[in-house]
């Protein structure tokens, strides 16, 4: 799977204060692009193996366990996520959730897999991640969506609409 708009758009979205939490890290090909970009790095995957951890940069940080026991046991903030472990929608959505009550005022969630090339099956290497973006749209109106068809798999920016926020405050 290809996730090589990542560093570009992390570049452009993120200040060098920032701290980027990447979600399934695999062998660490997006998150050593995104380490030098950024204050703090913070990796979770629940297969640690998949990672040389003699590569790991002196601001990054490695939580070796499964996503759900990594938002009962950190409490930081974050100014970018990037949703890539487990492709299951309701998994996605859990991980969305627990990005989004931690995302800074103006950060940024970036979520993998939603416009895989493939038919819309729910049993392909990107599962059925896709329908997070409608489970957005439907259920967050103070969010702005942007879905793109990247690589062939797809790729979501996601962060609070600010001229919502405003007029309705
Ligand atoms: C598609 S790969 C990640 C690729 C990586 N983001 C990149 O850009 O190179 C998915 C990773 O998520 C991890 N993973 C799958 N389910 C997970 C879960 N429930 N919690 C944590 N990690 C998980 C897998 O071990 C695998 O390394």
């Amino acid at each position: 799977m290809e996730t090589r708009l990542v560093p570009p758009i992390v570049h452009e979205l993120a200040t060098p204060d920032a701290v980027y939490v990447e979600l399934g890290v695999q062998e660490g090909f997006t998150f050593d692009l995104v380490c030098p970009l950024v204050r703090q790095a913070i990796a979770v995957d629940c297969c640690p193996g998949h990672y040389d951890m003699s590569k790991l940069p002196s601001n990054a940080q490695f939580f070796a366990c499964s996503t759900d026991d990594f938002w009962s046991q950190w409490s930081g903030k974050a100014d970018v996520f990037f949703i890539d472990a487990c492709h299951e929608f309701e998994h996605v959505r859990r991980d969305f959730e627990g990005a989004l009550s931690r995302l800074n005022q103006h950060g940024v969630i970036l979520l993998h897999d939603t416009d895989p090339l493939q038919p819309l099956i729910d049993n392909g290497p990107c599962g059925d991640a896709y329908k997070i973006v409608d489970y957005i749209r439907q259920n967050h109106p103070e969010l702005q969506i942007v879905n793109l068809p990247a690589d062939s798999c797809g790729l979501a920016i996601v962060r609070r609409n600010e001229l919502r926020s405003r007029s309705e405050s």
